[in-house]
């Protein structure tokens, strides 16, 4: 009965979504038969807004008359209900009424700041990261944006390329699990829902590759490499369903990504059933010019709609080109019509056709923004982000009867700084709710606490004449809490740096504090992992606290007294120097790893280690975990079996933690070679003090394959390697396995 009863409402939701389907294409094709051509390649189009909601409309004439003629799809950077009414009213004088999208880089929130997405992603905590993505969601559509920019889900093995903080990071599997949960936060329960965004995917693909880390750069990587690395966590995304996906900026093998049929059509449309739509990235139809891939813009826009990029983010190259190509026959309308079909579908699937200011409520906008709760979580968020990566001597955490604190260093008080590259700059929004790290330290600690505070330095610059000031504070109080990094626009889109140590003479400062001989905490707030080696080497407690939003300062307290314990797990290398990038800890071993002592010529540096200063995923806590009792259900398996993993994790330490427990395997010998280790699968637990839990994992054939030289997705019978570790070196339990036929 039970069973009867669930099979009649599968299929009553699975007609409900095919009818719906239906009824969409109805609609969809009925419109576009009423459509001239220029109407369906302002489809096409998207313009930006003034990037501000401080309207009225200061938008040229020419655009306005523009929408009100229907030669526009779609804008970005237009925001809140009140300004993007005023230009969904104008396309409500066109003569189809066919609503525009807003669009937004709704990356790391909207009002509410989260920590950037590599810093989200040291979580490990798949539910965290995709409440935020909710919270964002909810936040932006309340203000009129139907579509954000995100995520980018962008494997990076180079921390040179500034837009690291953009994404989750080196790996693979990680990355297409916060690739699915973001997704799924973004778009929440459907579209359609007033309170769900439309994603979009970013950037098809590979661009994380750029040569040398150089934003925009070319890529150059064999295929095998694109599917097994670059490619899944964008596989990922559109099994969470994502609506749209971007295109890239580079060339991929010599074909810009924009122009390249094998990416968007091949891939994307045709093997992976994507009947969402492709956005071009800003100009990039127009920037294949300059690539040297097309003559001019118009060779760009007849490239750019035959490889599969339906809308064309701001180059006009659509917009001026695309008639003519259809009057001589270069480009079918067939063509033109299912890039447009795309787009119509994702506004009716949205809602705005049956009412086109479905997103223009000044009431819920003044709710969303206002929530309470989305600050507390995404203080939690940001403390769930932070990484500790050392505390020698236990100073950490601090007690709150602390008599004197000096708070030094140039991070301490704006607000500015930890709210990140993407940060939304809301102009009609009072800042005063950005918690700084002076404002969430001083209502931590107790009444009987004094505050000391010193700017030290500038985060860039050789002024050193701060020092003083910093060194007569630390010496009046009983620890020294010192906040340095990098400032917000040193990590993000075009910002890659040759060098990544810590910028100006912030390492000088502390060689200078480390003379009085008080305890000091480091906190080293940045957007990608950067080069530290000497305070690495010499100071024994630091805090990795990257960027973390709006709530950072709250966040970085409880960290520093222990109302929360550091969990979080580095989602990339921190290499020792930038020679050693591109640096990555599933690597192959070549033929003479330089794991051997004894060799001259193995693969190794003279002047350096290969190892890097701090690995892919580690991270301490306040406490100390036990890993203990590893059981295999069965040491041999074939193909269509599974071997179920347990092990007992301890808290053995003093106080309450998560611990994030990594799987790693070796597929030990293989048709193409593969990694000395790649993590697939990990678990985020707590323990209370002296708690044990048993953990579980199951390997099935799914973590055993890979991309053959053939690309088929295969797995070969032979010996695997299981290790169980607390980050990518340190594993503390091992076991094999054996795949046969
Ligand atoms: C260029 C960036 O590459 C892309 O990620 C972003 O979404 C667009 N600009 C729009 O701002």
């Amino acid at each position: 009965m039970k069973r009867y009863i669930l099979n009649l409402i599968l299929f009553f939701s699975f007609f409900l979504v095919y009818s719906q389907q239906n009824d969409i294409d109805k609609r969809v094709n009925e419109l576009l038969q009423k459509m001239t051509l220029e109407e369906k390649i302002g489809q096409l189009n998207q313009y930006t807004g003034d990037n501000s909601a401080t309207g009225p409309i200061t938008i040229n004439l020419n655009k306005q008359n523009e929408i009100k003629n229907g030669q526009l799809g779609s804008m970005l950077n237009v925001l809140g209900v009140k300004y993007t009414r005023q230009y969904q009213e104008l396309a409500m004088q066109s003569r189809l009424k066919i609503p525009l999208l807003f669009g937004q880089d709704v990356v790391h929130g909207y009002k509410t700041t989260f920590p950037i997405p590599l810093a989200e992603a040291a979580s490990w905590d798949l539910n965290a990261i995709e409440l935020s993505a909710r919270i964002s969601a909810i936040e932006a559509s309340a203000s009129g944006i139907h579509w954000t920019f995100a995520p980018m889900v962008d494997i990076s093995r180079d921390p040179r390329w500034g837009r690291v903080m953009e994404g989750a990071g080196e790996d693979t599997y990680l990355g297409s699990k916060i690739a699915f949960a973001r997704v799924k936060g973004f778009q929440g329960k459907k579209l359609g829902e007033v309170d769900a965004v439309m994603a979009c995917v970013k950037h098809f693909a590979a661009y994380g590759a750029a040569v040398g880390g150089r934003d925009y750069n070319s890529v150059d990587m064999s295929h095998r490499m694109l599917w097994e690395t670059y490619l899944p966590p964008f596989k990922s995304a559109l099994d969470a369903g994502a609506a749209t996906f971007m295109n890239s900026f580079n060339d991929l093998n010599g074909i810009p990504a924009t122009g390249n049929s094998y990416l968007q059509r091949n891939i994307l449309k045709e093997k992976w059933n994507f009947n969402g739509f492709v956005v071009s990235d800003w100009g990039s139809i127009g920037e294949m010019v300059a690539h040297g891939y097309s003559k001019d813009t118009k060779e760009a826009a007849l490239q750019a709609i035959t490889a599969g990029s339906d809308m064309d983010m701001e180059s006009n190259s659509y917009r001026n080109n695309l008639a003519d190509l259809v009057k001589e026959n270069k480009v079918s309308i067939e063509l033109v019509d299912d890039a447009v079909r795309r787009i119509l579908y994702k506004k009716f699937e949205l809602g705005l056709f049956d009412d086109p200011y479905k997103f223009s409520n000044p009431k819920r906008q003044k709710a969303a923004l206002n929530n309470p709760e989305h600050t507390k979580i995404a203080r939690e968020i940001a403390a769930k982000s932070i990484v500790l990566l050392k505390n020698e001597n236990n100073i950490l955490p601090l007690s709150k009867e602390l008599k004197t604190i000096a708070f030094i260093g140039p991070m301490v008080k704006p607000k500015r700084m930890n709210h990140g590259f993407w940060a939304i700059d809301l102009k009609d929004v009072d800042s005063t709710y950005i918690v700084s790290q002076w404002e969430g330290l001083e209502k931590k600690i107790g009444k009987n606490t004094k505050l000391l505070y010193a700017k030290g330095c500038n985060i860039e610059g050789n002024d050193k004449s701060g020092f003083q000031e910093a060194i007569t504070i630390a010496n009046q109080s009983d620890v020294v809490i010192l906040s340095i990094g990098e400032a917000w626009n040193m990590s993000g889109e075009a910002k890659s740096k040759s060098n990544i140590q810590l910028p100006g003479v912030q390492e000088d400062l502390i060689k200078e504090l480390q003379k009085t001989g008080k305890p000091i905490v480091i906190l080293i707030n940045a957007g990608r992992p950067l080069i530290f080696n000497w305070t690495a080497d010499n100071m024994p407690t630091i805090v990795y606290t990257w960027w973390l939003g709006s709530e950072a300062g709250n966040a970085i307290a409880d960290i520093l007294f222990g109302d929360y314990n550091p969990s979080g797990k580095l989602p990339m290398t921190f290499p020792r120097d930038e020679g050693q990038i591109p640096i990555y800890y599933n690597h192959f071993n070549t033929g003479r790893p330089s794991v051997n002592e004894d060799k001259v010529y193995k693969s190794a540096y003279i002047d350096l280690p290969n190892s890097p200063k701090f690995p892919f995923g580690f991270g301490l806590s306040y406490t100390t975990f036990l890993y203990s009792n590893l059981n295999l259900s069965t040491h041999k398996i074939n193909s269509l079996e599974t071997i179920e993993v347990s092990l007992n994790v301890t808290n053995s330490g003093k106080y309450a933690g998560e611990e994030v427990v990594q799987l790693y395997l070796r597929d030990k010998v293989g048709s193409v070679v593969r990694p000395i280790k790649e993590l697939k699968d990990f678990m985020k637990i707590h323990l209370e003090v002296g708690e044990t839990k048993i953990i579980k994992f199951t390997i099935d054939k799914s973590k055993l394959s890979f991309y053959n030289d053939k690309l088929d997705y295969i797995s070969e019978p032979g010996e695997f390697e299981l290790m169980i570790g607390a980050s990518s070196e340190d594993i503390r339990l091992r076991s094999n396995f054996e795949l046969v036929e």
